[in-house]
């Protein structure tokens, strides 16, 4: 059994900020760095780092050579990894001092994605395979089409929301990996508590894990519902907590693991990285997870 994510990778622009910016303002920042990131890329080494290896599938512009090097550093394989002349992915991102983000993207090679791409990865998996996706590429409808038809597991996390992923058909995607206002999105509630519901009758079949802050998390999948609590940390930096949180539970559910473990590993991961500064670097390893799980 493979584990497969086909996804963004971009480089961060990071600025240290009293407040987000407003609308009209100019505001100095406090420190700039430039890191690794892309969900596609924080949640293909939070999977690795869990201990479980997986493939990253997408398109590298032409200066995304050390995002490379640290995806095969964190031991990711790169065999579906094609490169392109359009230039990489970016985000802007703005920190707060109390570690909540703002994030803007450009998507550049990331939108590059082409359907051929798509079928040149897909034809080398198999039904049962593990495909994770998220919102950052091009062609995702055509993307989710073509792997329910191939039978791979599907895990979509609907971030971020936009009006093609709205209009999504979710039937062939085995699970929903989403926070409170993606879940109302995806639904078109008002809540997060009515889209659960609304999902869980929409698609009998889907799994949705819903991610609560500091609510914790919960989980439904055939007919039973699974609630994990989260660990309160003092937060530095928020950027990739959700990614971590995804590839841990793709991760240890590959591994074999119970759900319920699943849930919990990846709730400690993602308590451990807002702890630290910027998004892939911030991802722990599993022996640190597992150790924190043990202190309890
Ligand atoms: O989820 C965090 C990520 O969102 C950042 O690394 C940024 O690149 C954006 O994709």
């Amino acid at each position: 059994m493979n584990v497969v994510n086909f996804g963004s990778l971009n480089i961060d622009h990071v600025y240290a900020v009293d407040h987000f910016c407003r609308a009209g303002e100019t505001i100095h920042t406090k420190s700039y760095t430039q890191n690794a990131g892309g969900k596609g890329l924080n949640q293909s080494i939070a999977v690795s780092r869990s201990g479980q290896k997986v493939h990253h599938a997408g398109l590298l512009g032409p200066e995304g050579a050390r995002l490379a090097e640290l995806l095969s550093g964190s031991g990711v394989d790169l065999r579906y990894l094609k490169h392109t002349d359009v230039p990489q992915g970016h985000a802007v991102i703005q920190v707060q001092p109390d570690g909540q983000n703002c994030i803007f993207l450009y998507g550049g090679s990331n939108q590059a994605v082409t359907p051929q791409e798509i079928d040149g990865v897909l034809m080398q998996l198999n039904a049962g395979d593990y495909l994770l996706l998220q919102n950052e590429i091009a062609n995702l409808t055509y993307l989710l089409r073509a792997a329910a038809r191939r039978g791979l597991r599907v895990v979509l996390n609907a971030s971020p929301i936009s009006d093609e992923l709205l209009n999504a058909d979710l039937s062939g995607v085995d699970w929903l990996v989403v926070n409170e206002i993606e879940c109302a999105a995806m639904a078109g509630c008002g809540d997060a508590q009515a889209g659960y519901e609304t999902l869980k009758q929409r698609y009998p079949s889907l799994g949705i894990l819903l991610t609560l802050g500091s609510e914790g998390s919960v989980s439904w999948k055939d007919g039973t519902e699974v609630r994990q609590c989260a660990y309160p940390v003092k937060a530095v930096d928020t950027t990739g907590a959700g990614d971590t949180f995804m590839g841990y539970f793709v991760g240890c559910l590959a591994q074999g693991m119970e759900r319920q473990t699943a849930m919990q590993y990846a709730s400690m991961a993602s308590a451990i990285s807002v702890t630290r500064p910027g998004a892939a670097a911030s991802i722990p390893l599993m022996d640190e997870v597992r150790a924190a799980v043990e202190a309890l």
